[in-house]
């Protein structure tokens, strides 16, 4: 039986080379659409006719997580992975504390990057429940590790990223009972458009990272009991 991925973020950058990734292994995918104009995703389409779907998904409003998981219930009986990956960064509130806070954009990016997956979570829950895999996979950072944190800035984007990990804390204490298995990711450095434009300067290609991921996500762990930030490389973070 096909094995069915809801991503989200699926537009560009790590979530379309996930869900590409994830299409080429002979998984079902449902992709997140936040960016209608964008060409990419209606390319893979043309490639994936029959096991890609295209999902407008805006992850910081629920109404939008609601109907985007309505139309997945329509669609689908269920699903078997669910890969948080919509991210959001923002370089005006990248000051250190002596720089005057933008307190709207560390709002947002709270909102979009620890928050969203949550709504994300609550409206799929459903149709995980009756998948055979119920896999919860969250892409968040190193720059949410309070252990290695060398950084005198980036409030918001750093903040944020701590939160999305005490949330999936908090989800596996509770759901890895009842049947679910976690993967928390730390993507490296990629060459994606996170500052708006492709960042030509990281380490690698989105590719890259999600050639790592994939395994990472639908392959069993030795310690599923155990709820790990791992990275590209396989290393574990601190908390
Ligand atoms: N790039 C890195 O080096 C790096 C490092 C560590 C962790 N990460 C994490 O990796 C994940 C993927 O990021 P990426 O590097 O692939 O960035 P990306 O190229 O910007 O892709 C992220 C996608 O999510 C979309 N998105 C933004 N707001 C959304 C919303 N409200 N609802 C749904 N989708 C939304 C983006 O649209 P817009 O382009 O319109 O915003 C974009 O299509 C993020 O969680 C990020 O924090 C990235």
């Amino acid at each position: 039986m096909q094995q069915i991925a809801f991503v989200t973020g699926a537009d560009r950058g790590l979530g379309l080379a996930l869900s590409a990734g994830l299409l080429e292994r002979g998984w079902h995918v449902f992709a997140g659409q936040y960016m209608p104009d964008w060409p990419e995703l209606a390319a893979l389409l043309g490639q994936f006719p029959e096991s890609l779907r295209l999902v407008p998904l805006d992850v910081s409003s629920m109404g939008s997580v609601r109907a985007a998981a309505q139309a997945v219930a329509s669609s689908a009986g269920w699903v078997d992975m669910l890969v948080n990956n919509a991210g959001v960064i923002s370089t005006t509130s990248a000051g250190s504390i002596r720089e005057p806070q933008d307190y709207d954009k560390i709002h947002w990016l709270y909102d979009i990057n620890a928050v969203g997956p949550l709504r994300v979570v609550e409206a799929f829950l459903p149709l995980l429940d009756r998948g055979q895999m119920k896999r919860l996979c969250f892409v968040s950072s190193e720059a949410g590790s309070i252990d290695r944190c060398r950084r005198e800035n980036w409030y918001g984007y750093c903040m944020s990223k701590t939160a999305l990990n005490m949330a999936v804390k908090i989800m596996f204490n509770h759901l890895r009972l009842q049947g679910y298995t976690f993967r928390l990711y730390h993507p490296g450095w990629m060459r994606t458009y996170m500052e708006g434009s492709k960042n030509t300067k990281a380490d690698m290609e989105p590719e890259e990272s999600a050639a790592q991921a994939i395994p990472f996500f639908i392959e069993a762990q030795a310690d599923e009991d155990r709820l790990v930030l791992r990275d590209w490389q396989g290393h574990v973070w601190p908390w």
